[in-house]
């Protein structure tokens, strides 16, 4: 392929991925499989490799990030970025009403020859940002700042998969486009999770985790973060829509993610419908919202109207009361998470709220019971948010006696009593009997045995809970002694199940150094450090020598992990542990084709990837098959070599692969081939 042909093909493939993107990300309706979307990203990436003069920075490939940006430059907006007023009541819009129809002229507002229409819109719950489109291509995404000017964000914008990069369809030559990046519910919790499973204190709320995101040196990690946006307000000069609603179809046309939830309406009474319906129907939206947006839609009138110094006279916020309840705080318990954190727990005299009967809700940590003053048998004000646990957010006072306890936060481990410590700097109590503590122990088990650490997937977090409490598991070194004969007298375990058990166990040995040293829970070296550390370290030796400024040198590795590390390793108990696990065949260092990264074992052969794999992503095997000379392709051909079949394998992948002959594989055996050779996996 000369350059010319490859720029076609770029341009082709950029195309095609950007109308996925778009289908996927904005309609929400993907029209072909994530695994097709890769391979196409793929092609167009090793196109880029082979041509990077050819590199656009708005092909779909700079989605993935990796741009660092040390210091984000400030720019002023080219129109004020102004913020709204805010309404709490009926009572406030129907004064806002008023205040529209006196600027408008329209004193007798009874008649029906005067009118008004509005747009009410959800009002997103995350941060504003201004989008500059120039001959259709994105310059630059600035955030609110303090409304004069703000932050160039621009490369993590582009790791947003709802903002196009490029337009297509007809668009104004210059122009800026507003709307709110927010953070999906569904990724919070997946992050909180994942930062829970390392011992990282969890992100405080969406809002709060979008905007972090969005000021994150690291455009991959941005990206990671699957940010989203809506866009509600085009400006610009002539533009073609003679009002609000208008410009919302017309940003839609443009290709831009807007809410189908704006609604036009005729009245203020309308307006309210709107805001009654969303008051209750907001929890079961997918991302937070705080309240509803009502904006005057015709443009001549916005004009009539005006500003002032700080918003405009044709736009309201409605913010939404909390729903509130009132209920007794009967007893506090104390739990103890996988990494040792306390958690105080209210148990509350049952009460319904927002469709859910709650009977317990956190208290977070022993600064917030203290903020709030809260004593055993208080009378508590309960809350829900967009987060699924209710929050306590005060006391009643008033219904206080002398019977309200205040309470003495607790000293001692409620699991295995001993004594609990406050670091600097920490809101949390921790248990630190980390090896010998029940629930740390089996949250270190599951941790160990996850899809992303050693993948044993017959392991479940019951059968980890029988294994406990039977004394046949008491720390992950444990799993390699495990005998078939003490699993059959356990409970619901028959011949073929514990046989699987212990196959999962010793095909996990097979796990690369990177993942083990994931998978033995050093509190926060999550899936990516410990990556980085493995490459870096190569062996467990060599990061058992190392020194806190080395650490640090490491990519990736703070005071904090670098402090953490260093506290693990010189743990007896997990030296011990490490111990027992290297007798047991575990990876502790990249094997030698690993440290020399490659080999030409594939040359020339080209591999088809298609189903679900156990051991590794499709990307590490893509990236297994380049790194060792082979060569990645979407569609089975004659010039295939083989077909690296997963589970649910393409039928039609299958069936063509039958046909012309082409040899299929396991992710076995192709693991096994590669491990025959010394090769890097
Ligand atoms: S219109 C002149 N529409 O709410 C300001 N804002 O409290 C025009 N917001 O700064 C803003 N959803 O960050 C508008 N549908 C929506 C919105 C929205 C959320 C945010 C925005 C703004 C803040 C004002």
């Amino acid at each position: 392929m000369n350059e010319l042909e490859a720029k076609i093909k770029i341009d082709e493939l950029s195309a095609e991925l950007n109308q996925h993107n778009y289908n996927y990300y904005v309609l929400d309706s993907p029209k072909i499989s994530d695994f097709e979307f890769d391979t196409l990203l793929e092609t167009l990436i090793q196109l880029e490799k082979q041509y990077p003069q050819l590199i656009s920075p708005l092909s779909p490939s700079q989605r993935v990030g990796g741009q660092i940006t040390k210091t984000f430059q400030s720019v002023k907006h080219k129109y004020p970025m102004l913020s709204l007023s805010n309404s709490y009541s009926t009572d406030d819009l129907l004064e806002f009403n008023r205040k529209v129809f006196e600027g408008l002229g329209f004193q007798n507002n009874t008649q029906t020859t005067y009118s008004v229409e509005y747009v009410c819109e959800l009002k997103y719950d995350g941060l504003s940002i201004g989008l500059t489109y120039i001959n259709g291509n994105l310059s630059k995404a600035v955030t609110r700042g303090d409304g004069v000017q703000g932050d160039d964000v621009t490369t993590n914008v582009k790791t947003i998969k709802s903002i196009p990069l490029t337009l297509t369809e007809s668009y104004p030559p210059e122009f800026e486009i507003r709307g709110e990046i927010f953070l999906p519910l569904k990724e919070f919790y997946r992050i909180n999770k994942e930062r829970d499973d390392i011992g990282d204190a969890p992100l405080a709320n969406p809002r709060n985790a979008a905007s972090g995101t969005l000021k994150m040196q690291d455009s991959k990690q941005v990206a990671q973060r699957n940010l989203d946006c809506f866009l509600y307000s085009v400006l610009g000069e002539n533009l073609p829509s003679k009002n609000h609603f208008e410009s919302l179809e017309y940003a839609k046309k443009m290709g831009f993610k807007v809410s189908n939830h704006a609604k036009l309406c005729s009245n203020i009474n309308e307006v309210i419908n709107f805001i009654t319906y969303w008051d209750k129907q907001r929890f079961e939206l997918p991302f937070e919202i705080d309240g509803i947006v009502i904006k005057v839609n015709n443009y001549a009138q916005q004009q009539t109207l005006g500003f002032t110094a700080k918003s405009p006279r044709w736009a309201i916020a409605y913010k939404f009361k909390a729903e509130q309840v009132c209920t007794k705080l009967n007893t506090i318990t104390y739990q103890v998470g996988r990494t040792g954190a306390i958690t105080p727990v209210a148990n509350l005299e049952p009460i319904q709220l927002a469709g859910t009967l709650v009977k317990r809700a956190s208290l977070h940590n022993a600064d917030f019971i203290e903020k709030l003053d809260i004593r055993l048998n208080d009378f508590v004000y309960v809350e829900k948010g967009g987060e699924i646990i209710p929050k306590i957010v005060g006391v009643d006072v008033d219904k206080r006696t002398q019977n309200n306890i205040p309470l003495t936060y607790v000293t001692h481990c409620p699991e295995c009593n001993s004594i609990l410590q406050r670091k600097e700097n920490e809101a949390q109590h921790y248990c630190l009997n980390e090896n010998f503590c029940g629930p740390q122990i089996k949250g270190k088990i599951e941790h160990f045995v996850s899809r992303k650490a050693m993948n044993i997937d017959s392991l479940g977090s019951e059968t980890i809970e029988q294994l406990f409490s039977n004394g046949i598991v008491k720390n992950i070194a444990d799993l390699y002694d495990i005998k078939k004969e003490s699993l059959l007298t356990l409970e619901r375990f028959a011949d073929k199940s514990a046989q699987n058990l212990i196959d999962g166990i010793k095909q996990s040995l097979t796990i690369p150094f990177e993942r083990v040293l994931f998978a033995i829970g050093i509190r926060h070296v999550g899936e990516t450090t410990a990556k980085k550390i493995a490459k870096k370290v190569l062996s467990i030796e060599r990061l058992c020598q190392m020194n806190k400024e080395d650490l640090i040198e490491i990519d990736e590795v703070g005071e904090i992990i670098a402090d953490s590390i260093i506290a693990f390793l010189k743990n007896s108990e997990n030296l011990k542990i490490i111990e027992r696990l290297k007798v047991a065949g575990l990876q502790f260092e990249l094997s030698e084709s690993e440290q020399i990264v490659g080999s030409s074992l594939l040359q020339g052969l080209t591999i088809v990837i298609s189903g679900v794999f156990s051991k590794h992503s499709r990307d590490e095997l893509k990236t297994m098959i380049e790194q060792n000379g082979g060569k990645n392709s979407s569609s089975i051909s004659r010039k295939t070599s083989y077909l690296l079949a997963g589970e649910n394998v393409g039928p039609e992948k299958l069936k063509k692969a039958q046909a012309l002959n082409v040899k299929i594989i396991s992710e076995d055996d192709f693991l096994t081939q590669l491990l025959r050779n010394n090769i890097n996996i």
